[in-house]
């Protein structure tokens, strides 16, 4: 069997608590525990939850940016999980970032021209000129924009047109893989579907791999051939987006389903029906202080005795992917039953 193209293997960060004098050092914080994830040539992996869930922490992993504390992250089945000075050139080559906010990540004393130029030459080492030139029109004309940009500067664009950019200079190293975190959150609707269908068209075109974070469950579903759904940490369901979405098998999957809102007022009313089901006053576990057992279980409508003991290991789920949840495994409780129709029955007989 081939090596998966992009592979997360069993990663866990935490980031250390606190020194405070006189008092005693604040316990660490639990951000990424455990996680695994393949991301295959053209394909995009979308991570969603909600906010604290851990997914910038993995985002951030993958790039580098903040030291892990233990699992592998491979490329090509080549270990990149802490690479070498020597080697940063060739992984910041392979693998680029697309971040939410543009403007801060952005160079704002340069031009589009310089911007998108710099990798070219720091990575192909073809000098400002001609031939340059033409690659960085060839760029921005992938991301739609014209030859007009090259010599804006950051504060002169729109959001979109910043994050267009962005994308540009992503791919003017013509990486393998793009970690997209919330790239398109802070765009106007309108804008957000013009930068996905930039992103998925330059992926048609080069064949890269896409790791796509974001809060939006549709925007995530749009862009996503795979989904994760992170909850503290956790990656408590992952598989295919249709099958994730369509059966979700993890009743937290299906909180938040049950959170988006629907145009159709009748669905809508069913989704808000389901959603007081869900204890969502509670507050979730800090992550300085997992419990022992699920970490949804204060949140949980269906919670049993084993969850606040013992966590759930992952299962096969009825999409075909994987879930973590005891419903699954102790004994035959769903007995054939969708994971939303049970929630459903059992909240009525409660
Ligand atoms: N540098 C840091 N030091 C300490 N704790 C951190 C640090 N960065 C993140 N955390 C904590 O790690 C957890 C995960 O944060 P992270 O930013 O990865 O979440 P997220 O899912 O990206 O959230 P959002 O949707 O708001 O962007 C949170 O509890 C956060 O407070
Ligand atoms: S393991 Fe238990 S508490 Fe956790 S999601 Fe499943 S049923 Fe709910
Ligand atoms: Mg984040």
């Amino acid at each position: 069997m081939t090596a998966p193209f992009f592979e997360v293997e069993n990663l866990y960060v935490s980031f250390a608590g606190r020194q405070r004098l006189f008092q005693p050092t604040m316990p660490s914080t639990k951000a990424v525990n455990g996680i695994s994830f393949t991301i295959e040539p053209r394909r995009t992996f979308g991570l969603v939850g909600e906010s604290g869930s851990g997914k910038s922490t993995v985002a951030r992993a993958i790039l580098q940016l903040t030291p892990i504390s233990a699992g592998r992250i491979r490329l090509d089945g080549v270990d990149v999980t802490r690479v070498q000075s020597d080697d940063e050139l060739a992984f910041r080559k392979r693998v680029q970032a697309v971040l939410q906010d543009p403007f801060s990540s952005l160079n704002q004393v340069h031009q589009v021209r310089t911007i998108v130029g710099d990798g070219i030459t720091r990575h192909f080492g073809i000098k400002p000129g001609p031939e340059r030139e033409q690659r960085i029109l060839g760029l921005l004309d992938e991301v739609g924009l014209t030859g007009e940009f090259l010599d804006r500067y950051p504060y002169e664009m729109s959001g979109g047109q910043r994050q267009r950019v962005s994308i540009a200079r992503s791919l003017a190293v013509e990486p393998d893989l793009i970690i997209a975190d919330e790239a398109t959150s802070a765009l106007d609707v309108s804008i957000q579907s013009q930068v996905i269908n930039v992103l998925r068209r330059v992926q048609a075109d080069t064949g890269v791999g896409i790791l796509f974070i974001g809060h939006d469950l549709e925007v995530v579903r749009h862009m996503s051939d795979d989904v994760g759904v992170m909850y503290l940490g956790f990656l408590v369901e992952a598989g295919a987006a249709e099958g994730v979405y369509e059966s979700p098998s993890h009743p937290y999957t299906e909180m938040l389903i049950a959170s988006a809102p629907v145009p159709d007022p009748e669905a809508q009313e069913e989704r808000r029906r389901l959603r007081r089901t869900f204890r969502r006053d509670t507050e979730p576990p800090s992550p300085s202080d997992l419990p022992p057992g699920c970490p949804f279980e204060s949140r949980c409508p269906v919670s049993m005795d084993i969850c606040s003991r013992e966590m759930p290991t992952a299962t096969v789920a009825r999409h075909g992917g994987y879930v973590r949840c005891h419903l699954h495994t102790s004994g035959p409780i769903l007995a054939g039953e969708s994971v939303v129709d049970f929630i459903r029955s059992a909240t009525t007989r409660k």
